[in-house]
């Protein structure tokens, strides 16, 4: 799908241009990266090389569940979500989960993130997904803002044993 601006992206904020959303694809693979670095920064977060280089290998992959959105203001990609398709038992519909969403800290607050919500949203719709769903620290104060503008927190408590090799 090219890039599109989505309808019901708010205005833009002074001069910037509204974002647009589209597909990952190989040549954002250096914008990818350093948004991906921050965003582990972010988390504090260090995952081995492998993990990163593996995500974006199946990012591009038409043959994987995962897939990725980026999102671009004047042509610099400023933003992206990973996502994976998910079976479920409860229905023969896939699940989407979007596992990590970030948009460069110069670059909040102009609708960024809420466009790359609101295009996973509208491919789930197109495409008769059940469901999309992510988690968020409780005290992700800023996503969460923005996560109450477009869904609604549930009371599942989410257990998790580490496996270590
Ligand atoms: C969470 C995150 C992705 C949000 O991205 P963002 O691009 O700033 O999000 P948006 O701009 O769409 O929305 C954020 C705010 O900007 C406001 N906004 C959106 N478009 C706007 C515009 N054109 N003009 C002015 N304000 C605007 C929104 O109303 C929202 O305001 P609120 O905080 O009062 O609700 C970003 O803060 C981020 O990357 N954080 C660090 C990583 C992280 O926490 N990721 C989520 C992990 S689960």
């Amino acid at each position: 799908m090219s890039a599109k601006r989505l309808p019901g992206t708010p205005a833009t904020a002074g001069s910037e241009p509204a974002p647009l959303v589209r597909a990952v694809r190989a040549s954002d693979e250096a914008a990818w990266r350093r948004l991906w670095a921050d965003y582990l920064l972010f988390y504090g977060a260090e995952p081995p090389d492998e993990a990163t280089d593996s995500t974006w290998k199946r990012l591009l992959s038409r043959d994987d569940p995962m897939f990725g959105l980026v999102t671009e203001v004047e042509g610099i990609v400023v933003g992206f979500a990973n996502c994976a398709l998910q079976g479920s038992s409860w229905s023969v519909r896939p699940t989407c989960h979007l596992e990590d969403l970030f948009v460069a800290s110069d670059r909040r607050g102009a609708g960024a993130g809420k466009a790359l919500l609101d295009e996973l949203i509208a491919r789930a719709r197109e495409n008769g997904w059940r469901a999309v769903y992510w988690h968020t620290q409780r005290d992700n104060v800023t996503a969460r803002r923005l996560y109450d503008r477009v869904a609604t927190a549930d009371d599942v408590v989410r257990y998790t044993v580490p496996i270590t090799r």
